[in-house]
């Protein structure tokens, strides 16, 4: 299997914490709003408001986080749950501060400047600083992915806490996992009857780890022959898939295309296989606006078998709180309810001209959609 190549990283260096210094709050506050000009007739009072959490609350927060962390290091004290909450209360007052927020560039700009505030964290932390640092140029590239999946969050003692936060805050991408898994399982196992090949488009493709850890064990009566295509931006995403799939005992054939969604959505397919029964975007299409993921399903449905199935997940915004990712980590997504991601996807069947059924399955935490929508068998 390749090797994830792994950022640079400071753990295991207890003392550096303290060396590391932080930013300056009221020169970060300065700079902001120097920056901004007139942004808002309330400029005044969001100053003041921007000013109470800059310039307080978060060296507040830094110092407990800072003793938390001292006692967890000597092995004294662990205290999850105290971490938990003041992280919780910090990013109830995020909320609160983007509530009094119209301006999305500075809502952004004091996103950084709360980043500086609390980067000396970033150092000590593999996953967050992976997350901050974007090495492949984008939020939640495989090897992010993987972090998610393995859920090894370090030790306390080891600047664990975020960890533990993070990860923890991830749940709902290794239930997604779980849910596609189980998708995949039933849909192999009625598809073998109908036909002994298959052929299954996974858009956004990642490490592949549904593949890789169904592969490793299913029982199946009968294992029908599948032909799996993947589809990423990524090169490095792809070479990693296909070291870790090479020997699966599940896939007849495995084809990577290094290729944006973008492209895809705009360009004529020149691969041998034409048509397929399945295609999946999981973790794709919270990251694309209206217009652009209108045309990738659309090109999607003109892949499809007659019978063929598009699956498309997408987070609830109602039920998955963006603003730890996006405030710690700068990982925004594109905030869809189940009623505007159902009305987006009804839109583009309807548009096809095609008759399709479609219907939303949920994962078990119950925060991500899996929208499925399936060519009738007559339609050419
Ligand atoms: C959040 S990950 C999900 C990966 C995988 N489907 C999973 O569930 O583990 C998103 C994947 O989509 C890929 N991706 C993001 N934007 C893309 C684009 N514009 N075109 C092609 N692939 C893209 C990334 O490289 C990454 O591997």
């Amino acid at each position: 299997m390749n090797p994830i190549p792994s950022t640079q990283n400071n753990v295991n260096k207890p003392n550096e914490l303290k060396l590391l210094r932080s930013a300056e709050p009221k020169v970060l506050l300065q700079e902001l709003f120097d920056e901004q000009g007139d942004f808002d007739s309330n400029k005044e009072r969001i100053k003041k408001f921007v000013k109470r959490f800059l310039v307080y609350e978060v060296p507040k927060y830094n110092n407990r986080i800072t003793s938390l962390q001292d006692k967890a290091s000597r092995g004294s004290d662990k205290n999850l749950y105290s971490f938990v909450s003041l992280t919780d209360r910090l990013i109830k007052q995020c909320h609160e501060l983007e509530n009094q927020l119209d301006n999305r560039l500075l809502r952004k700009q004091i996103q950084r400047s709360f980043r500086d505030l609390i980067n000396p964290w970033y150092g000590v932390n593999t996953f967050m600083q992976r997350c901050l640092e974007k090495p492949r140029g984008y939020p939640g590239d495989y090897a992010t992915m993987e972090m998610v999946y393995d859920y090894k969050p370090r030790p306390f003692e080891k600047y664990g806490f975020f960890d533990h936060y993070l990860l923890g805050h991830a749940s709902c991408v290794r239930s997604r996992k779980e849910k596609l898994k189980s998708y995949l399982k039933t849909f192999l196992a009625s598809q073998a009857k109908l036909s002994p090949d298959l052929t299954i488009l996974s858009l956004g493709s990642g490490p592949c780890r549904e593949w890789f850890e169904l592969g490793q064990r299913i029982s199946l009566q009968v294992i029908p022959r599948i032909h799996l295509v993947c589809l990423d931006h990524d090169v490095q995403a792809l070479e990693f898939s296909q070291g870790r799939l090479s020997k699966n005992q599940l896939l007849e054939e495995m084809k990577c295309i290094n290729e944006s969604l973008v492209t895809y959505s705009n360009n004529e397919w020149s691969l041998e296989i034409k048509l397929f029964d399945l295609i999946y975007a999981v973790g794709s299409a919270d990251y694309f606006y209206d217009e652009s993921l209108r045309r990738i399903l659309s090109r999607s449905l003109t892949l499809l078998k007659p019978g063929g199935v598009l699956l498309v997940t997408h987070k609830d915004s109602t039920k998955f709180d963006v603003a730890p990712s996006e405030w710690l980590c700068d990982w925004s997504f594109v905030a869809r309810d189940e009623e505007r991601f159902s009305h987006l996807v009804q839109g583009v069947l309807l548009n096809s001209g095609l008759v399709f059924s479609w219907h939303i399955e949920r994962d078990e935490i119950g925060q991500m959609m899996f929208g499925v929508a399936k060519k009738s068998k007559g339609a050419a």
